[in-house]
């Protein structure tokens, strides 16, 4: 069965068509973030009325790219939250018109089972696992169990990881988004250089970033200006850098692991737009290898938000009975 996923949670318009879950046909993205990129950060305003522009044509692109017609859709899967309100009126107003006149079955995917479900766009899906979601609204623990919804084990009590890489490039004046930024600039620097406090949480499973991203502010306040300086050779951008991210990143590891070891579960899987961070990837998969664990981690491309993933997840919502009416809302608390 093809599915043709839309998904408008924040600044991107994304559809895609996927058979049976894990077939990718087509995979169309079309991101406002050069819009963005002169206020730092996403106005959501600017994101909505440019999905209002693009849902259409991407959506026909995605059907033409893979090579199919709204006839051969036999399921129609939209992000209905979390996200930002506007932006997924969008997407949840065109499939529900979609569904409307073509008569064709509809599901409302929750944005973060999406990411969880990412991987297996490209393995083979195996209950039950632990998820990690890392993106730049979200830092959180799931247990996936073989049956029924995911257990969260544990969130961010503040900023998200992939926001405090946003912060930290901002302060950096490395741009935005900060994560590719960051990680690219890391690979010269010394993740030693400089020890950035590592976070500490009650509960074993939370995570906490704004300590971190803190610490980098008053040490750029402090020693900032050295490190423009052409004479200053020690410490650089690029150690400030590494060791943001060998900060940011350990507790990361940590937790996921002893989520796992609690759990007795020796499946990993990640998803989210930090999860496409090369450091993260091979420092998770060499710890996890030594207690056993399998990491999973999406393709590059399906790391950030994308339309694939909820069509590939909605296939198998659909298969366990789950359809949406044409009642259908946004969903802007990240539980439901
Ligand atoms: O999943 P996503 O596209 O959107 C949300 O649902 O939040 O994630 C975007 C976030 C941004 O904060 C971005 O800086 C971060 O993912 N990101 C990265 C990398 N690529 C994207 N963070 C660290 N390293 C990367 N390579
Ligand atoms: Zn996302």
């Amino acid at each position: 069965m093809n599915v043709l996923g839309i998904e408008t949670s924040c600044d991107e318009t994304a559809c895609s068509v996927v058979r049976n879950g894990n077939v990718v046909r087509s995979n169309i993205i079309s991101s406002s973030l050069a819009l963005h990129a002169r206020h730092g950060g996403i106005i959501p305003e600017i994101a909505f009325r440019a999905q209002l522009e693009t849902i259409t044509p991407v959506a026909e692109q995605a059907l033409s790219q893979g090579k199919v017609r709204l006839d051969d859709i036999g399921l129609l899967a939209v992000t209905k939250g979390p996200g930002l309100l506007g932006s997924l009126l969008v997407g949840v107003s065109f499939a529900k018109a979609v569904a409307l006149s073509r008569k064709i079955p509809l599901i409302g995917v929750n944005h973060l089972h999406a990411h969880m479900y990412s991987p297996f766009l490209t393995a083979r899906r195996e209950l039950p696992f632990i998820s990690l979601v890392i993106s730049g609204g979200h830092t959180s623990l799931y247990k996936v169990p073989a049956s029924g919804e995911p257990a969260l084990l544990g969130e961010t009590l503040d900023d998200a990881c992939g926001e405090a890489f946003d912060k930290v490039a901002k302060i950096l004046g490395l741009g935005f988004p900060g994560g590719p930024a960051i990680e690219k600039a890391a690979l010269s620097g010394d993740p030693e250089a400089i020890r950035f406090p590592r976070s500490n949480t009650r509960n074993e499973f939370d995570f906490s970033f704004s300590g971190i991203k803190t610490a980098v502010l008053y040490y750029w306040q402090k020693h900032g200006r050295k490190h423009t300086s052409r004479k200053h050779g020690k410490k650089t951008v690029a150690d400030i850098c590494a060791s943001f991210q060998r900060a940011a990143f350990q507790p990361v590891i940590d937790k996921a692991l002893a989520a796992c070891a609690r759990s007795r579960i020796r499946a990993l899987a990640v998803g989210g737009g930090v999860a496409a961070n090369g450091d993260l990837r091979s420092r998770l998969t060499v710890s996890a290898k030594k207690f056993g664990i399998q990491t999973l981690f999406p393709e590059k491309k399906y790391c950030t938000d994308n339309a694939a993933m909820v069509a590939g997840l909605a296939f198998h919502l659909f298969k366990e009975g789950m359809r949406s009416d044409l009642k259908l809302g946004t969903d802007l608390d990240e539980r439901s």
